[in-house]
């Protein structure tokens, strides 16, 4: 049994906390069965936290993940805190996060799940057996370049200016850890971005081609705008194995990908630092869905993104394959018993609560390590 690892759990708010409950279940049977042990603590982030410490996330919060070998992040944001100006946006909790601790390789997988083919809105021909990893740069771009700001000009109206800027260095480490990827997988990568119109997008596209060339000629290396693998992305969804792409175009191209596999509610997703020299690597680990505020408090949220996020976590953080690809398993057992939460509800099948499909995990979870 591995020595106790130091995980926080960020539940956040909105259905975050209920789709973590279920998660906290699956942490608690792994540690009865002595498969695993985690040195767990808890944080507020968000509205939670503006509520109850007066700031999205609290430089102690920051510290504690910084100190933790993973974070597991719910979802942040409500209609509650909308009006806040925009340095108290819950969002500030998920954005300073991936800058503080450097987490600059945000992986979002789009996978369909066979028991799932009919929950997207493309054609089953289209989508089966989609296996798509998006590596969307997360530290840097448009989301943090400088300047940034709103100035008024002399005559009186304003100007809002956000500034995109990529150094080579920036693009190089995110490329690696798409080339890594991509090693793993299908062997090939597509890098997106607006070299038509851009020079950072220009930069983007030379730096990549310069380090496939040097360090990975086994990789196939293609190129795409982004407006046409917005397009390709609907027209032909597999021709993609891994797509590397900045902050922007990720943020946008990775909402896309999930509504290709029809539910937000399955996809988990990691945020990675760089390894140090021990090779110890900050990651954080949070479902791709939302804050969800019109099903919060319902009960009816669905919990599988969120235990996937844990089996991702286990995977990339820990190394634990086996438990990983077991949790897996069981969020696939539990679809294919005939069960759904409201957000992937098929016509035949049985529609359950938050509880229940994570009661039906945990059962799976037994049988498959009986
Ligand atoms: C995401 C979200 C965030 C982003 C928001 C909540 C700041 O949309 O993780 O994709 O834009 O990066
Ligand atoms: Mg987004």
């Amino acid at each position: 049994m591995p020595a106790n690892k130091k995980l926080l759990m960020l539940p956040g708010d909105g259905i975050g906390p209920e789709v973590m409950g279920e998660v906290a279940g699956v942490l608690e049977w792994l540690d009865r069965k002595n498969i695993a042990s985690f040195d767990i603590s808890e944080a507020l982030v968000g509205g939670a936290a503006i509520d109850a410490e007066g700031t999205p996330i609290t430089p102690d919060t920051v510290a504690r993940a910084r100190g933790s070998d993973a974070v597991l992040f719910g979802a942040v944001g409500g209609p509650k805190w909308d009006k806040l100006g925009f340095d108290m946006r819950p969002e500030i909790a998920i954005l300073t996060l991936r800058r503080e601790l450097g987490l600059f390789a945000n992986l979002r997988p789009a996978t369909v799940l066979d028991p799932l083919i009919d929950a997207s809105t493309l054609k089953p021909e289209v989508v089966r057996g989609l296996d798509i990893m998006i590596v969307r740069e997360s530290t840097g771009g448009i989301y943090f370049g400088e300047p940034r700001g709103v100035e008024t000009l002399p005559d009186g109206q304003k100007r809002g200016i956000n500034t995109e800027v990529y150094t080579t260095s920036e693009i190089e480490r995110v490329a690696r850890v798409a080339f890594d990827l991509a090693r793993q997988r299908q062997g090939r990568v597509c890098s997106v971005e607006k070299a038509n119109v851009m020079e950072s997008g220009l930069l983007w596209r030379q730096t990549v081609t310069a380090l496939g060339a040097a360090e990975y000629p086994d990789v196939a290396l293609a190129h795409m705008y982004a407006d046409n693998c917005a397009m390709q992305l609907v027209r032909n969804p597999r021709q993609f194995d891994v797509i590397v792409t900045g902050n922007l175009f990720g943020d946008i191209l990775s909402d896309l990908a999930s509504m290709l596999t029809g539910s937000l509610g399955m996809l988990p997703s990691a945020t990675l630092g760089a390894p140090d020299a021990s090779g110890r690597r900050l990651a954080l680990y949070e479902p791709i869905h939302g804050s969800a505020p019109d099903i919060t408090g319902q009960g009816i949220a669905n919990p599988l993104a969120q235990t996937l996020s844990l089996a991702m976590l286990l995977r990339y953080s820990f190394g634990m394959k086996d438990e990983a690809a077991m949790i897996e398993r069981a969020c696939l057992a539990a679809l294919e018993s005939g069960i759904r939460t409201a957000d992937i509800m098929q016509p035949g099948m049985r529609r359950v609560t938050t509880r229940e499909m994570g009661a039906a995990v945990m059962r799976e979870l037994e049988r498959l390590a009986a």
